[in-house]
């Protein structure tokens, strides 16, 4: 059995958009019965939200959906970037500041990059950050999030 690939999934805050797509990669990879392949965690380049629990919008929009969001927050720390093989950034500004503190880029992949429309128009580069929308802006996240964890497991699972 070869060792798992280690992901982690990157917003700002840790609250609305990583959780959400560790918590629908989690489901998906279940579904397909992929669970042992992987270790999957999520994290905020931000600290403000560390140790609290999703936002309560992105866990009613999973739990309509049948998917669970345990985790608590956590800001990205250095140690991470030998702990995982792979970071997908929910938008650029994600990105950009995961190589400013020393991720590879060849680590660093944009979520959207495994959506099949992905760079077709400006609008498909990032996951926009929900915070300030309703719970609509959460749902349009939660299906962006489905399209990207299928395209990254199909990947993944080759
Ligand atoms: P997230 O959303 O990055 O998807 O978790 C945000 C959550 C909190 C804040 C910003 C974005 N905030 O500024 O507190």
């Amino acid at each position: 059995m070869s060792d798992p690939i280690r992901v982690c999934f990157v917003c700002l805050g840790n609250i609305c958009r990583s959780p959400l797509a560790e918590g629908i990669f989690i489901h998906l990879a279940k579904e397909r019965g992929l669970t042992d392949r992987f270790e999957v965690d999520s994290s905020g380049t931000g600290g403000w939200h560390a140790g609290n629990p999703a936002d309560p919008r992105s866990i009613e929009v999973a739990k309509r959906h049948g998917v669970l969001l345990p985790s608590r927050a956590r800001q990205f720390e250095s140690s991470d970037t030998d702990r995982f093989d792979l970071f997908l950034a929910m938008d650029r500004d994600n990105r950009d500041t995961l190589i400013e503190r020393g991720v590879p880029e060849s680590k660093v992949r944009l979520m959207r990059s495994y959506d099949p429309e992905y760079g077709k128009d400006e609008s498909i580069l990032d996951v926009p950050d929900p915070y300030y929308d309703g719970l609509e802006g959460f749902d349009h996240v939660y299906d962006m999030l489905v399209t990207a964890c299928n395209g990254l497991l199909d990947e993944l699972a080759e």
